[in-house]
């Protein structure tokens, strides 16, 4: 990739509105994600974080507003550049493990044999599964599931990941490798934007988008919005109640 010419933000969302039929899921939201950190969205079920994510990797059009990931609209282009872990599991249970992790890196043009083979061992060892990679899908716990899905989008070693929901139904000590593993994404130049409930994924986060009723609340780091309810002690959660009591700070 070149990167001579790289804009400052690796995600750049502005007024985008998107409605399923009359629906109206995303309203005028805008969002700068800089590069090479981890980007968290949290808001409650319904808030539009996984309409955005879809927005995000190409899978849905927006009619109203501009985005740019890595500095360009969303297409078969930008694609290759993306990884994608959706928020129900996309895997073939009809393949093992590490089938369908190779099936995804082939998708993504990773056409040498031996680099990709490599490729797919790292992941598989990343996730804790090479010793179960010849197991069948169906054999696998939730959590084991979630793991190998995390592994399909990373395979290909893009510099920006979109994880919607990565740590639910991962057990503490897993939830703490995949947070290890995200700041060393970051340290290699990833930006990870991740959707999350719970305020230990937000801790983990760089900065942070409170999202309600399909537009951003408040964004900043966790520190500065953790400040807003001018409480010493204040929580992520006392902060997102702040926001939604007093308005947004956009
Ligand atoms: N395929 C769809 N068809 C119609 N409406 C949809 C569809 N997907 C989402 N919606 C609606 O769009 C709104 C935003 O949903 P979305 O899935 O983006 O929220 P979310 O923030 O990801 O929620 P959760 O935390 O539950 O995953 C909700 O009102 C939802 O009912
Ligand atoms: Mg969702």
């Amino acid at each position: 990739m070149n990167t001579s010419r790289q804009p400052d933000y690796a995600v750049e969302v502005e007024g985008v509105s998107f409605s399923y039929g009359r629906l109206k899921a995303l309203d005028n939201l805008s969002l700068h994600v800089p590069r090479g950190i981890s980007f968290g969205l949290l808001g409650p079920n319904g808030a539009g974080k996984t309409t955005l994510i879809r927005l995000l990797v190409g899978l849905l059009d927006a009619r109203q507003g501009s985005i740019k990931t890595l500095g360009q609209a969303p297409s078969g282009k930008t694609a290759r550049l993306i990884g994608y872990m959706p928020q129900q599991y996309s895997l073939y249970s009809e393949l093992s493990v590490i089938q369908n992790i190779d099936f995804f890196a082939r998708i993504y043009e990773m056409h040498d044999r031996t680099q990709r083979a490599a490729h797919v061992e790292e992941v598989l060892r990343l996730v804790g599964l090479w010793e179960r990679r010849k197991d069948g899908i169906t054999k696998l716990s939730g959590g084991m599931k979630q793991r190998v899905s995390l592994a399909c989008a990373i395979v290909h070693s893009p510099p920006l990941l979109f994880l919607d929901e990565p740590t639910v139904g991962l057990d503490p000590e897993l939830r703490v490798s995949f947070w290890q593993h995200f700041a060393n994404l970051n340290k290699r130049g990833v930006t990870i934007v991740i959707s999350s409930h719970t305020m230990d994924d937000a801790a983990h986060c760089d900065r942070l988008a409170f999202i309600r009723n399909g537009g951003v609340i408040a964004e900043g780091t966790p520190a500065e919005l953790r400040r807003a309810p001018g409480k010493p002690d204040a929580s992520l959660e006392d902060a997102f109640l702040y926001y939604v009591r007093h308005g947004g700070s956009q």
